[in-house]
């Protein structure tokens, strides 16, 4: 009897969740910069950020008198190499091109939850979204200027 329940019923469960978690973690390991939807994809999430950064109170000061086509070249190639793509970041270090900006905590912060945004509005899912915000962690010492 006891056996019968564990062939009936715990290895079905078993297997059910063995596969469950293959799944999962074949989607972990489809690449980030696929799951961005390569260059083109990247660059409408960068596109759409853009938008909400002039909309942004918190942050649209600090934008003001950019050059905006060269940023969303240098961010979409940033972003493109930083989630294991093609492309070649030909833009300045992070420290360099915000080192008089004094870029605040809420700030650094307006732009992630701005690019998260996008992302969401792009359809990426939420797995992706996380690790390319994981990916720019590292960044923060040197776009606050700590
Ligand atoms: C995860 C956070 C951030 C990333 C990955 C990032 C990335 C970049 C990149 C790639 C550039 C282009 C640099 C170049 O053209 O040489 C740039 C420029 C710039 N960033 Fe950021 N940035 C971040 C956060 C911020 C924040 C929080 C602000 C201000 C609120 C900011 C303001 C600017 C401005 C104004 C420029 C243009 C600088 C110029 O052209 O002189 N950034 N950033």
């Amino acid at each position: 009897m006891k056996h019968s329940v564990i062939i009936m019923v715990l290895l079905p469960l078993l297997v059910l969740t063995g596969c469950q978690s293959m799944v999962e973690s074949n989607q972990q390991n489809a690449s980030l910069y696929q799951q961005l939807g390569e260059r083109s994809g990247i660059a409408d999430i960068v596109e759409d950020l853009l938008y909400r950064i002039v909309e942004d109170e918190r942050i649209n000061d600090q934008f003001r008198g950019i050059d905006v086509r060269q940023f969303h070249t240098n961010l979409t190639d940033q972003l493109c190499e930083l989630s294991g793509g093609p492309c070649t970041y030909s833009g300045r270090g992070m420290r360099e091109s915000h080192a008089d900006m004094n870029v605040t905590d809420t700030q650094f912060n307006a732009l992630a939850e701005n690019l998260i945004l996008a992302m969401e509005e792009n359809g990426i899912p939420t797995g992706a979204q996380n690790r390319l915000i994981k990916k720019l962690v590292p960044l923060y010492p040197q776009i606050r200027n700590l």
